[in-house]
């Protein structure tokens, strides 16, 4: 069985590729820019997967506010035109979406068949792409929301965290926000098996539990043997372009679907590998 992974040089694309061995193929930014639609279509065909994981994305949730055509074009564009060449050769599609979908005002998880309402432009267009590639092919796509992801290399919180303790001794990080930290590792085989067990349609895959930002934060620091103090502060101390939901951990309400290990557990694993 042949797996193509769009963003290849992406956290999750990565991810998926060590999982995969010699069945994936992956197609970093470089190889194929998803959203030359002629481009996707040509790419498929060339080498005719059974599955197509589709890991690009615009990434940037502040970048997004400013720079909307671009993040519209890789987020929404891109997902019609996967789904269409997906559609074209009859590969299963799964494609990733995100918890920003949601505006945060709940206070428990937030499952596949709760009201969507993004707060930022980046949710905005990731809802749309969701919306785009269902309709091109409802049949054969699985869209996955995650949320919080992160990798031993990837640009994430967990490595800013580590990266900032190095010279301080007190970190201030957010305590008003609340998700679902996802370990890119035990992400990606669970994409990858999920076309196998649950029907195509929207799921909710993330780390269980959920955790505030000051809560990821402490955590990392413990599993790096670090003993940097971490004081909790509202986001207003930080303020950013793009508005964040306060609130959204991510749970299934679809027995079937794969529930992934305890976000602590993520963090274990990902700083046994952890390259600094
Ligand atoms: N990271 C998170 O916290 C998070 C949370 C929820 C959902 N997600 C979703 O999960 C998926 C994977 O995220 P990730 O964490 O792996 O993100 P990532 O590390 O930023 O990877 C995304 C990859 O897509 C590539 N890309 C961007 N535009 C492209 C284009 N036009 N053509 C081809 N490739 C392009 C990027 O290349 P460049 O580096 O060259 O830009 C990057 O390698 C995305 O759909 C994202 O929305 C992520």
């Amino acid at each position: 069985m042949t797996t193509l992974v769009t963003g290849a040089g992406g956290q999750v694309g990565r991810a998926a590729l060590r999982a995969l061995g010699a069945d994936g193929i992956g197609l970093g930014r470089a190889e194929l820019d998803v959203t030359d639609r002629a481009a996707v279509l040509a790419a498929v065909r060339r080498h005719a997967p059974d599955l197509i994981l589709h890991a690009a994305a615009w990434t940037d949730v502040d970048g997004a506010e400013v720079q909307r055509e671009a993040a519209q074009q890789a987020n929404v564009e891109a997902s019609r035109f996967v789904a269409e060449a997906a559609k074209a050769v009859g590969a299963r599609l799964v494609a990733l979406s995100t918890d920003f979908v949601f505006d945060g005002a709940k206070r428990t998880p937030y499952v596949e068949s709760d009201a969507v309402q993004p707060i930022s432009y980046y949710g905005e267009t990731k809802l749309l792409g969701e919306q785009a590639a269902f309709d091109a092919y409802p049949e054969g796509t699985w869209i996955v929301r995650t949320a919080w992801v992160y990798d031993e290399s990837g640009t994430n919180f967990p490595r800013l965290v580590l990266r900032l303790a190095e010279t301080r001794d007190e970190l201030r990080v957010v305590e008003d926000q609340s998700g679902s930290p996802t370990y890119a590792g035990h992400l990606a085989p669970v994409l990858l098996s999920l076309p196998d067990v649950v029907p195509a349609g929207l799921h909710h895959v993330a780390g269980s539990g959920g955790a505030t930002r000051r809560e990821w934060a402490e955590a990392v620091l413990t599993a790096a043997g670090r003993s940097t103090r971490v004081v909790g502060v509202s986001s207003d101390e930080f303020p950013t372009p793009a508005q964040r939901p306060a609130y959204s951990v991510l749970a299934s309400e679809h027995a079937a679907t794969p529930v992934l290990p305890p976000w602590r557990t993520g963090i274990e694993a990902c700083m046994a590998g952890y390259v600094a």
